[in-house]
């Protein structure tokens, strides 16, 4: 196993833990490569994923600010292209996976989540998109997923905001399955989609391809160029030096 994922093979099902978590878990080119080889070549043992994030703070705090500050629009078009490809394996994962949401699941965490069949998350913990305060879209598949689990209304509203949602709201807007307390968290997740650790694989694989979307990254791709274009501007150079150097941006 390389640097940034730690894994644990049970019977009936993985568990994959994000591990950077001096960064909050945040996802740069060389975590979504690790991840996407993992993927690629465990996709044939027909186990439940269950996602999560190492440390105490969070699932995973969004793609990588200061990876992104400089990049040209072509670079963050590949960025975004990769970041989307490797949800779309999540997505396409021949059985359920479940988002065991333990911290902070922002921008592309929440786009990590929802890339997942099954969200649940600590109901202490935040949950949102926020990359408008940087002055960018979400580019890894989030104007699509939020869209599909929220409806228009909504989606438009988070993602115009930027406003993330506690574990309460999470749960009642249908954004999560359901919102846990902190104590034992991924045991209790773990309990809960027993039935789809146990389950029949067969029934549970075709379940899920009949419910799925046929092309999921072909409907990305409309995201994908507009994030990119935003790197021309200067709202995104502003809005993450900003976050780098804990200030407001100034748009
Ligand atoms: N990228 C890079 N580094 C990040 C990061 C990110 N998304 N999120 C947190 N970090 C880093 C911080 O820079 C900090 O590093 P240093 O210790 O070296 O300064 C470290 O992780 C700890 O973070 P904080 O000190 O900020 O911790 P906090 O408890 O004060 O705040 C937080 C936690 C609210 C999650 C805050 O870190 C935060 O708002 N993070 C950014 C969230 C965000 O905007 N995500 C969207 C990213 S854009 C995206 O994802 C686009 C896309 O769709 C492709």
């Amino acid at each position: 196993m390389g640097n940034y994922l730690a894994i644990s093979e049970e019977k009936g099902y993985f568990v994959l833990t994000i591990d950077r978590p001096k960064q909050l878990n945040a996802l740069n080119r060389p975590v979504l490569e690790e991840l996407r080889g993992w993927l690629e070549g465990h996709r044939d043992t027909k186990k439940t994923l269950i996602i999560t994030g190492s440390g105490e703070k969070a699932f995973v705090a969004g793609a990588d600010i200061a990876a992104m500050k400089d990049m040209t629009p072509q670079e963050a078009a590949d960025f975004s292209h990769l970041g989307q490809s490797v949800f779309a394996k999540i997505y396409e994962w021949p059985m359920p996976t479940v988002a065991a949401i333990n911290g902070y699941a922002l921008g592309g965490g929440c786009e990590l989540a929802l890339a997942c069949d099954l969200r649940y998350m600590k109901e202490t913990t935040r949950i949102g998109q926020p990359e408008i305060g940087l002055g960018i879209i979400p580019g890894f598949g989030g104007t699509y997923f939020l869209k599909k689990v929220l409806g228009e209304a909504l989606a438009k509203e988070l993602i115009f905001t930027g406003r993330q949602v506690g574990g309460a709201e999470a749960e009642r807007i249908g954004l999560v399955n359901k919102a846990l307390g902190g104590e034992e968290f991924l045991k209790n997740v773990i309990e809960l989609v027993k039935p789809l650790i146990d389950g029949s694989r067969s029934a549970l694989a075709t379940a899920k391809e009949a419910m799925n979307e046929t092309d999921i990254l072909k409907e990305l791709g409309r995201e994908r160029r507009l994030f990119a274009d935003l790197f021309a501007g200067p709202d995104q150079k502003e809005g993450m030096e900003a976050f780098l150097a804990r200030r407001k941006p100034n748009f």
